[in-house]
């Protein structure tokens, strides 16, 4: 029987679940392909820890800076000021992150929207009870996302840019470069991971505020509160739920024994509503302190864009308190997407009022 090593890089949000879906599959995927899959890790923070190649110091967070401050949330923001009534998450959630991340990537605009429904199908290999269509749907848009950054890669070893696209072709070790599989995956893992959990902070987050209005009105009255809201959305509806660690060494935990080689599936946002660590844990407060959610996990592998996400709550929730006196819920409750590892909705309609006087 054939056999394929596969490097899951990140081994996180999208490494951790996969390898144990692989496991859980593993009859199956050698009946569907005769090919056997040996799954080993790669980290990503340096991109291959082992070879230490990494990225220009800060090139995520510097970048991003300029990226989420410009205008293009206000364009946002003003096109749901004009419609009146929208679904955030086409208008708002989906759109900015997809930007921030395209622009520091280097995917054009006009190529961005294409992998909303990619990103999505591919995600959905991560669940639980997976369908085969669903393993089709999630194959073919690897296939094509695989194509798509192949195709960018190309085009810009023919004319260098200053996005990250061009600095993974420049990184270096010595003498060795990334192989163009390693910075296809990577970027494939950076672009996803880029958009999906933030649309989802952005929706959850929003939904949060809806559903408590008493919080809501808090943070309209006093929008320093945004960086403490951002982090309770964080808390209480985390966009990652379900998380994995593999240990190194035997390791005790709460009287049981985690073998070395034993993989624990870690529970991020259930580890969110400890009453031993958060005071009435489903009391959803805004003002919340001292609050340290689970939310970009922990350790060696804790979100390499958490800061960047962080900024871009903020930035969001600061311009929608700001900018509209009311914004009304108009579905009947939340349209979960019935996902259990990345947790969002599929759509959130609302109408706003913008406040008078203000254009942001
Ligand atoms: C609210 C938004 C986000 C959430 C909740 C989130 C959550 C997470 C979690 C739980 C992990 C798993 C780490 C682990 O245990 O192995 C992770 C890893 C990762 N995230 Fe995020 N993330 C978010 C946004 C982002 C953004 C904006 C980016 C890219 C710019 C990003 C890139 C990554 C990468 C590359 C890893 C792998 C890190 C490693 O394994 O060393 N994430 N994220």
């Amino acid at each position: 029987m054939k056999l394929i090593r596969i490097g899951v890089l990140g081994c996180g949000n999208v490494g951790a679940p996969l390898v144990s879906l692989i496991a859980q599959q593993q009859a199956a995927i050698e009946a569907r392909t005769g090919v056997r899959l040996e799954v080993v890790s790669v980290a990503v923070r340096n991109l291959s820890k082992e070879r230490d190649i990494s990225l220009p110091e800060g090139m995520l967070t510097r970048d991003a800076m300029a990226v989420v401050n410009d205008p293009t949330i206000d364009v946002i923001v003003e096109r749901m000021a004009e419609a009146g009534e929208v679904d955030v998450m086409d208008a708002l959630a989906f759109r900015l992150p997809v930007q921030v991340i395209g622009e520091l990537v280097g995917v054009p605009p006009s190529d961005r929207d294409q992998f909303r429904v990619l990103v999505r199908n591919a995600a959905a290999a991560l669940e639980p009870g997976v369908t085969d269509t669903q393993l089709d749907a999630a194959e073919h848009a690897m296939a094509v996302m695989d194509d798509y950054f192949r195709g960018l890669i190309a085009r810009r070893r023919r004319d260098l840019d200053h996005d990250l696209t061009s600095a993974l072709i420049a990184a270096r070790d010595g003498d060795d470069r990334l192989t163009e599989d390693e910075m296809v995956a990577t970027l494939i893992l950076l672009f996803s991971a880029g958009f999906e959990t933030t649309t989802n902070l952005i929706g959850n987050g929003l939904l949060c505020l809806l559903r408590n209005p008493d919080q809501f009105d808090r943070l309209r009255a006093d929008p320093a509160l945004v960086d403490s809201a951002v982090e309770e959305m964080l808390r209480f509806e985390s966009p990652v739920q379900v998380d994995a660690r593999t240990a190194f060494e035997p390791v005790e935990i709460d009287g049981h024994t985690i073998t070395t080689g034993e993989t624990v599936v870690t529970f991020l946002g259930a580890a969110n509503r400890d009453p031993a660590v958060f005071p009435d844990p489903d009391r959803f407060d805004v003002t919340r302190h001292p609050n340290h959610p689970l939310s970009f996990a922990a350790g060696i592998h804790y979100c390499l864009g958490a800061n960047l996400a962080r900024l871009e709550g903020r930035v969001v929730f600061d311009r929608l308190t700001r900018r509209f006196a009311d914004i009304a819920w108009l579905d009947n409750g939340p349209d979960w997407r019935g996902t259990l590892i990345l947790r969002g909705v599929n759509h959130l309609n609302v109408a706003v009022t913008p406040k008078e006087g203000t254009t942001r």
